[in-house]
């Protein structure tokens, strides 16, 4: 099945990225948030971004006139009626994610497909919750989704090869190498990230060494573009200690268990570059 058009629910750092590499390729795409004007702003978000290419001499400005026109706000859910492929990328909790795929499932076209950029929920469970769980898929970007090689596929227990095939034509269509992994919390690539920032914030936690100093470490160390605790700001903590909860929860494994730290900054609000504090001070 051809996907024309899209619809990206959430219009945060990854949906808008997502809205980007699917209307670089040539996609419709409407971004629906939780009111018309997070819809709105992620639009003009996207609008600045590509400027930004423009200037950088990455992005002719014939090119940005035709993407940007392939990017609309949603005013409600319901614009997004239309979409071949809904993919969702709200908060990383389930019970908000099932509410949204159920109102979505009611919604769509029959033969749409419903996709989750969960970094780690069920992908069985989510499906669970419409009508269509052969239609579901977990279509995984990396942040930010435009500059990032990889999506992670992951198939849930009742996954049609179909919708398989669709999404992985869609990733090769969006220049992207895929993995699949089984439906396992964290998949593959969450399943060794989150334990590394974790261990970084028990190492902070511990006094083993000041924050630049744990990041300087590991990244000259080993090679790492981001230190682990600049990258935990760079995905948010919030999202971060989400996942870790759903990792320790579900594979029931204490080696999971977040650290205070991390609780602790959360608890505070700081969430990393999204609320300009994290482990570090964000102009
Ligand atoms: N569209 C297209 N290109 C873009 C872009 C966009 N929206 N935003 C940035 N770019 C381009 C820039 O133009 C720049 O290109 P040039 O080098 O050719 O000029 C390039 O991307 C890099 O951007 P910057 O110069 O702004 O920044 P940088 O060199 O410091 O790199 C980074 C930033 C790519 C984020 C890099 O630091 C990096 O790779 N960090 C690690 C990211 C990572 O690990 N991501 C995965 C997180 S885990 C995850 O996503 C899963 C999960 O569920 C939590
Ligand atoms: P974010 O906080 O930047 O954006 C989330 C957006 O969803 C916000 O604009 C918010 O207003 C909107 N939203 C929340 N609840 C909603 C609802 N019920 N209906 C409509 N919109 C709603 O978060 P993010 O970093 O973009 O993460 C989004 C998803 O992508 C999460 O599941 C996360 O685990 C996953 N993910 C994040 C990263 C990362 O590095 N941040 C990487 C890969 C996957």
């Amino acid at each position: 099945m051809a996907i024309d058009r899209m619809a990206v629910i959430g219009g945060g750092q990854m949906g808008s990225g997502i809205a980007q590499v699917a209307a670089q390729a040539g996609v419709e795409v409407i971004i629906a948030d939780a009111s018309p004007d997070l819809a709105k702003k992620a639009v003009d978000r996207l609008a600045a971004t590509l400027a930004k290419l423009v200037e950088k001499g990455k992005l002719s400005a014939a090119d940005r006139d035709a993407v940007a026109g392939r990017i609309k706000a949603a005013r409600s859910l319901e614009d997004c009626a239309g979409a071949d492929l809904a993919i969702e990328a709200i908060v990383e909790n389930e019970g908000v994610k099932k509410d949204l795929f159920k109102k979505l499932d009611g919604l769509l076209a029959p033969h749409a497909l419903l996709a989750s950029n969960t970094s780690s929920i069920s992908i069985t469970a989510l499906a669970a919750s419409t009508r269509r769980a052969e239609k579901f898929i977990g279509m995984h970007f990396m942040n930010p989704p435009p500059v990032m090689q990889l999506i992670e596929i992951i198939r849930g227990l009742q996954t049609s090869d179909e919708t398989y095939a669709t999404v992985m034509a869609l990733a090769k269509r969006f220049g992207k190498t895929t993995v699949t992994s089984k439906d396992v919390p964290g998949f593959i690539v969450n399943r060794v990230l989150i334990p590394l920032i974790n261990e970084a914030c028990f190492a902070l936690q511990e006094g083993l060494a000041t924050p630049e100093d744990i990041d300087t470490g590991v990244k000259l160390g080993l090679n790492h573009p981001m230190g682990p605790l600049t990258l935990a700001d760079f995905i948010g903590l919030d999202t971060c200690l989400y996942i870790a909860e759903v990792l320790h929860r579900e594979l029931g494994d204490d080696k999971y268990r977040p650290a205070a730290l991390l609780r602790q900054y959360v608890a505070a609000g700081w969430y990393g570059r999204k609320t300009g504090r994290g482990f570090y001070k964000y102009a």
